[in-house]
């Protein structure tokens, strides 16, 4: 029998997988380190474990303890299934900007969540930060880890991550790209890959915003790089003990836009569904690559979790256009295609009072398949289509005699004549099958399904 004991006995040995296509025109063999493999979907599920591990050995967590993090996403995923696995109780705190999903996570996995203000400093008693270090002295054997300065983070990498990554690229790797924000999977796998071949060059990917990059270039900790950024897990404010300066040979900034367009590159060019940090990492690393990488050089990028948290932020069309990161596509409008369709034809109507017979004859011999329906001065009073009349005539066949009043469906919607294509698609459907416009002579014009495909085919 092949098993394991608990979840948290599958963590690690992630897979390495190649990039092939966004690492176009760049020389070498770039691999991806595939980090939502482990079963809390990211690489912290490794230090949140080592962590108990060393609190454990070090006698500051006994059995029944509690967990207290301040956290917000992997890292509570990960110590939640520590805590599972070794009977612990967990709470986290987390700052109220946090989406409902998070929350809902951590509490899906058992935990207690504590939901604190965001707009207070983080001194305030009020803040995440103040309330896990007040629970931490109030409750008797509870752990406060702290990621930031807890060195077992960079350990965890250093034991496991860095040896995986040396004997799937079997001592040929020659660069080490991460993102940095507590610093661990950087410096753990740094070490053990330079303690293993000191010509291993490791790249930092940073944020603007973040005081990392200045801080290695020049030593200045310069509060003047700190000001707000989005991308979520990399760059700080702060120097957090786990970022080692002298095992990062570079570090490279990149933007939130760059990183939220690389990061749906990733999952729609290669497969790999993977979160924001994840798009930082892989276009700093390639645009570090693009000069720098020969044609022998094997670059392993780590990338730290999943897609599913970010469906709402970089998944979103919506909330890409928002932030002005997705460039919107010059859509035909309704305009171009009443332009395009043939003039000659004026447009098709049937009276109110015809009989349904003498649509379907006109279906029939006009191959057109959806009418507005007008009364006796020419309004606009209804509309017929042939899919949805031949559907009520299966059922009543004697509908045929009936008048088309009698059957007919609402008007066709009017539309401005600057309507985009993207918009007329999401409105023309089986129920809605056209939509109307006026012309620039004041005109009613149809546009329907037959419009808009031949619209896209012409491009
Ligand atoms: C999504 C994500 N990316 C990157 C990182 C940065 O990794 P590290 O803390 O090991 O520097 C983190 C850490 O919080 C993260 O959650």
């Amino acid at each position: 029998m092949y098993y394991y004991k608990s979840i948290i006995d599958t963590i690690g040995n992630t897979p390495l997988v190649q990039l092939n296509s966004v690492n176009q025109g760049i020389k070498g063999t770039i691999l991806a380190k595939v980090e939502y493999f482990n079963p809390g979907n990211s690489m912290k599920d490794r230090m949140a474990i080592k962590m108990i591990d060393d609190a454990e050995k070090r006698g500051e967590l006994k059995p029944g303890g509690t967990i207290i993090e301040g956290t917000s996403g992997n890292t509570g995923m990960g110590l939640a299934l520590g805590a599972i696995a070794r009977g612990y109780k967990c709470i986290f705190t987390l700052a109220d900007k946090q989406s409902q999903e998070k929350i809902d996570i951590l509490r899906a996995m058992g935990a207690e969540v504590i939901v604190c203000p965001t707009s207070v400093a983080p001194e305030d008693p009020r803040s995440y930060y103040s309330v896990a270090r007040r629970l931490n002295e109030e409750i008797e054997n509870s752990l406060y880890p702290n990621q930031y300065d807890n060195l077992s983070n960079t350990e965890a990498h250093y034991e496991t991550t860095g040896p995986e990554i040396w004997r799937d690229t079997d001592g040929k790797i020659t660069h080490y790209a991460a993102g940095v924000g507590t610093g661990g999977s950087m410096c753990g796998v740094a070490r053990y890959l330079k303690e293993q071949n000191p010509n291993v060059l490791t790249i930092g990917l940073d944020t603007y915003g973040s005081v990392f990059k200045k801080y290695k270039e020049t030593g200045i900790f310069d509060e003047k790089e700190i000001y707000p950024y989005l991308t979520e897990g990399i760059g700080e404010d702060i120097l957090p003990e786990n970022v080692d300066f002298s095992l990062i040979d570079h570090f490279v900034k990149v933007t939130d836009k760059d990183a939220a367009i690389m990061t749906r590159r990733l999952s729609r060019e290669e497969g790999l569904f993977v979160g924001w940090s994840c798009g930082s990492a892989v276009w700093g690393a390639l645009e570090w690559g693009k000069e720098h990488l020969k044609e022998d050089d094997v670059m392993v990028i780590i990338l730290p979790d999943h897609g599913t948290r970010y469906l709402g932020k970089v998944y979103s069309d919506t909330w890409m256009k928002d932030h002005g990161f997705l460039e919107e596509r010059e859509y035909a409008s309704a305009k171009n295609i009443i332009n395009k369709q043939s003039g000659e034809n004026a447009l098709s109507t049937i009276y109110q009072g015809a009989r349904v017979s003498e649509a379907i004859a006109l279906f029939t011999s006009t191959g057109i398949s959806q009418i507005p329906v007008v009364d006796d001065r020419d309004e606009f009073v209804g509309s017929l289509s042939d899919t949805k009349i031949l559907t009520q005539l299966i059922e009543n066949p004697e509908l045929r005699n009936k008048a088309i009043k009698d059957v007919m469906h609402a008007p066709f919607q009017f539309v401005p004549v600057n309507t985009t294509l993207d918009v007329l698609s999401s409105m023309i459907t089986r129920d809605n099958p056209a939509v109307m416009v006026r012309d620039a002579s004041g005109l009613p014009r149809i546009i329907t399904q037959h419009d808009l495909l031949e619209s896209i085919a012409e491009g």
